[in-house]
Parts: C-alpha cells; sequence; structure tokens
C-alpha cells in the first residue's frame, strides 16, 4: 500500500501498513458506526462520487457491504455484472477500467482469482482514481483483515496483552495473511498458525508467528480464535483428505473451544462451511461475534473510501 502523509491513495494490501494509519482507519470507522443506528442512515461526504464494484469472483459479504457502505455515504454504485460484461467479448480489464472511468468512476473495488490484478490497476489508473483490493487469489484482502482486528478491538482493547489463533486453510488464505500484517502491525503479543502441515505457506517461518500442527495445543490460553474456510477453489489437489476427517483433526467444536480462555473470541470471516472447519453450536454460540465482523465491516469500508477521497479526514 502506498502511504500519502498517513493516508490511503490505493488499498491493495496490509503489509506494509503504519499502526498510525490502521488506528485511524479504526477511529473513523467507530465515528461510522452510529450511522448504522439512524433512521435514516445517510451521511452526504461522498455525494457526487461513483464507486465501481468490479468482481470477477464471487461474494456475498464484501460486495454487498462496500455497496452498502458506499450508499450511507451518499456516493453513486455501480455493480458490474461480469458473466453478462463485455468481457465476453474479449475486452481487457484494462479497457473495461478505462471506459468506467470515462463514466465517471472515483473508486474502484476489485476482487479477482488472480494474485495482483488490484495491484496491476492502480498502476493504470491516473491520480485521483482509486483502488481498493477486494481480494486478489489468495494474496490478501485488507478490508477484511481491517474488520477482524477491528471487531478484536470493540472486546479486547489492548492487542500487547493478547494470544491470537488463525485456525485453518492458511496456505490459501488471503485473509489469513492480511490478519497477520495487521495484527502485527498493532503488536499483538501472540500470532498462532493452526493447521495441517499440507495447509501452511512455504513461508510461513519468515511472518511472526507460532505454527501448531494440533488444536488442542494451539488453543491453550488463547484471547481470540480466527476460524478460516477450506478453499477448495485454490486447490489442485486433494490437499485434504476429506470434510469429515478435516472436521475430526481440526473443526472448532464445544469441547475444543473449553481449551481456550473462557472469554475467547470466535471469529470467521465467512462463508462458513459448518460441519468442516466449525460446529454450528460455536458458530452460533455466545462466544461467536461472526456477524458483528459482517456489521463492523461497513464501517470499515465507509471509513477506508473517505480516507481516499477526503485526504482531510
Ligand atoms: N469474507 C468474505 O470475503 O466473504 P465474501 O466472499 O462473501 O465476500
Amino acid at each position: 500500500m502506498k502511504k500519502l502523509n498517513n493516508n490511503i491513495n490505493h488499498l491493495i494490501s496490509t503489509d506494509d501498513m503504519s499502526q498510525e494509519l490502521i488506528i485511524k482507519i479504526f477511529d473513523t470507522a467507530e465515528s461510522f458506526l452510529e450511522i448504522g443506528q439512524r433512521d435514516i442512515k445517510k451521511v452526504p461526504l461522498l455525494r457526487g462520487k461513483t464507486v465501481c464494484n468490479l468482481f470477477f469472483e464471487n461474494s456475498t459479504r464484501t460486495r454487498t457491504t462496500f455497496e452498502i457502505a458506499a450508499k450511507r455515504l451518499s456516493a453513486d454504485v455501480i455493480n458490474i455484472d461480469i458473466p453478462t460484461s463485455s468481457q465476453s467479448k474479449g475486452e481487457s480489464i484494462f479497457d473495461m477500467v478505462d471506459n468506467l472511468i470515462a463514466m465517471g468512476t472515483d473508486i474502484f473495488v476489485i476482487r479477482h482469482s488472480e494474485a495482483g490484478i488490484p495491484k496491476k490497476i492502480s498502476n493504470h489508473v491516473d491520480v485521483g482514481i482509486h483502488v481498493i483490493n477486494g481480494g486478489d487469489g489468495s494474496n490478501a484482502h485488507p478490508t477484511q483483515g481491517l474488520l477482524d482486528a477491528f471487531t478484536i478491538r470493540k472486546y479486547k482493547k489492548h492487542f500487547s496483552g493478547l494470544t491470537i489463533a488463525i485456525v485453518g486453510d492458511i496456505q490459501h488464505s488471503r485473509v489469513a495473511k492480511s490478519e497477520i500484517s495487521v495484527l502485527s502491525a498493532l503488536g499483538t503479543k501472540e500470532i498462532r498458525v493452526i493447521g495441517p502441515e499440507s495447509l501452511m505457506p512455504n513461508n510461513i517461518n519468515e511472518l511472526k508467528v507460532k505454527v501448531f500442527n494440533t488444536i488442542e495445543d494451539g488453543l491453550k490460553d488463547v484471547d481470540v480464535i480466527m476460524m478460516l474456510r477450506i478453499q477448495k477453489e485454490r486447490m489442485n489437489n486433494n490437499t485434504i483428505p476429506s470434510e469429515s476427517q478435516y472436521f475430526e483433526s481440526f473443526g472448532l467444536t464445544q469441547k475444543r473451544l473449553q481449551i481456550a480462555k473462557k472469554d475467547a473470541l470466535v471469529l470467521h470471516p465467512g462463508p462458513i462451511n459448518r460441519g468442516v472447519e466449525i460446529d454450528s453450536e460455536v458458530a452460533d454460540g455466545k462466544q461467536s461475534v461472526i456477524l458483528n465482523q459482517v456489521k463492523f465491516g461497513i464501517a470499515i469500508r465507509m471509513a477506508v473510501m473517505i480516507m481516499m477521497v477526503n485526504k482531510k479526514t
């Protein structure tokens, strides 16, 4: 991510984000939460601006919450339906972007199965046009990493005292990568990654995390458990034996939750595969903050867009 006087131009990754900037995003998001409680959930801060959602990969939460966030800020929102767009006639993504800029787009939110596409588009567009990575391959999902840490801050406050475990398919998860960089920048006491060796990235030892290959060892004394979905769409072989065997070894059950601290939070970015990585009893239980992640995601996305457009915020 490029830092411009601690403001945001494009949001491609959280890897080089300062703690100061992350806290500024969180504080701005905090001020937007209240808008979601109003009868008329709208402020005019992005009136006259156009946000374009370009999702080349499926999404429920990210695309919808970006749309809601932009509409709460009074922006105009365009959702391009990729399967019915002229991409099917051979138009390149750069030509598509140029045409959408000609139509007045100010902010692009881009999701793509290929890592690096949002970065390439951010290099392509002119000054004044902003690009947000809505998830690129297994690379990064910056607003998810931010909203997950923001959710933790709502309940736990001081990252310097927290042990946080990320459980599951670390290798294919762009969410895990963004979570690790945000939690590291925030000074988290200990970040653990838990999962089978076959689902750990090759560079795991370069990251500032502790690796556990059994969930029973990894969950001891943790304050926060962040579950991940198995990303079957990014696997080209049978990396895991079967869903039932995976659940047997790494699924979060009520019994396993009791290994963590009594007040441990349970997070999941969604979509959930119940009975694969998490039991319904836990997903819907009182320690789960999964639906609050979704709600807080709107405020985080409002904050990011406003900080891009209004550099004085
Ligand atoms: N968390 C997340 O990215 O969900 P979607 O795929 O539904 O956007």
